[in-house]
């Protein structure tokens, strides 16, 4: 009853923001993403009797509870699978958790895999991504690799709402996202509750939602067509009217730092000078800098002169979550 999964993260071209439902979680709109080759987290679920309650270790400190339920995720699975007993969680995540880098979904994708795994369940993808949806949106489309959609669905009961690859790594495998951290502290408002504040207090949540269909047809068809400027340039506009939404909410959430505003200017005088770059961004103050493959050195020489940089992770589309032989205990 032991096993061990690994995920990459993923970052959303088209965002997910915004929840219809929480219990269980489902989205307002749809959401593409591509997932990172380079950001990955590693997790080892052990059930035993020995275990007298739930332990998680990430990055080798004990979880505090938090709203992200880690517990709570267990026993559900635990539940599905009928078993009594309880788990050992050890995770290691290579990149800062709770930076608006998506630790969560390469976190969440991994342990539902390997403790679905551990407790004797055989699941198809699209199952595990259902899910790993329970746990945390964003974390199902961390299941699959290449270029991934979590389709909104309909169903109150969650049984359409699933993330399916749109495009394999190799089908376009000269598309990168540039990381740039400016500041790897855990942030001060969660996308959570970011979210969810959003939904109740923004003036414009309507028009955000209204928008997001075009978007995703758009990132959809370019991806298809690998339209690096199509995809690249609507996934910047989409991130930018997520933060619109996010800024005249009640009270404001304001994820820029001067450091973000440095970068967001460096890539269109990047734009102005040639170079094919666009950015986006999540419910934190990094930046990733969405380019294609020719193009790295001079972006990566750019960023990493800026004073508010303090490094860069890049990343090509990765591969989906997947069992390993080696555990972590
Ligand atoms: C801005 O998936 O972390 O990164 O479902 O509440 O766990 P919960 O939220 P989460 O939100 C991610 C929001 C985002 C956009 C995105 O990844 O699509």
């Amino acid at each position: 009853m032991k096993a061990t999964a690994t995920a990459n993260a993923n970052i959303a071209l088209v965002k997910y923001w915004g929840k219809r439902s929480s219990d269980p979680i489902l989205p307002q709109n749809g959401s593409i993403s591509m997932t990172c080759d380079g950001m990955s987290t590693t997790t080892t679920v052990e059930f035993s009797d020995k275990y007298r309650e739930h332990t998680v270790t990430i990055n080798d400190e004990e979880f505090k509870k938090d709203e992200k339920d880690i517990h709570g995720h267990i026993d559900r699975i635990c539940k599905l699978a009928g078993i009594i007993q309880h788990a050992k969680v050890v995770s290691e995540s290579n990149f800062p958790v709770a930076a608006g880098l998506a630790s969560s979904a390469s976190g969440f994708a991994a342990l539902t895999m390997a403790a679905c795994t551990a407790a004797g369940l055989k699941l198809s993808k699209k199952e595990l991504s259902i899910i790993t949806r329970q746990g945390s949106g964003s974390a199902c489309r961390s299941i699959f690799g290449g270029f991934v959609e979590w389709v909104r669905g309909q169903k109150d009961d969650g049984s359409d709402s699933y993330a399916e690859c749109i495009a394999s790594k190799e089908k376009w495998p000269d598309f990168r996202m540039i990381a740039t951290i400016v500041e790897a502290k855990k942030k001060p408002v969660s996308s959570r509750g970011g979210m969810a504040q959003t939904v109740t207090t923004c003036p414009y949540y309507k028009d955000w939602l209204s928008t997001v269909e075009d978007d995703l047809d758009t990132v959809r068809k370019g991806i298809q067509e690998k339209d690096f400027g199509k995809v690249a340039s609507t996934a910047e506009f989409n991130a930018l009217k997520m933060h619109a939404t996010m800024i005249t909410t009640k009270p404001p959430i304001i994820y820029w730092i001067p450091a973000t505003m440095e970068i967001i200017h460096a890539v269109r005088q990047m734009r102005e000078d040639g170079i094919n770059a666009y950015f986006t961004m999540d419910a934190g103050p990094n930046v990733k800098i969405l380019c294609l493959d020719k193009d790295v050195s001079e972006i990566e020489k750019r960023v990493n002169e800026l004073d508010g940089v303090v490094n860069t992770i890049l990343c090509k589309p990765g591969d989906g979550a997947a069992l390993l032989d080696k555990h972590l205990f």
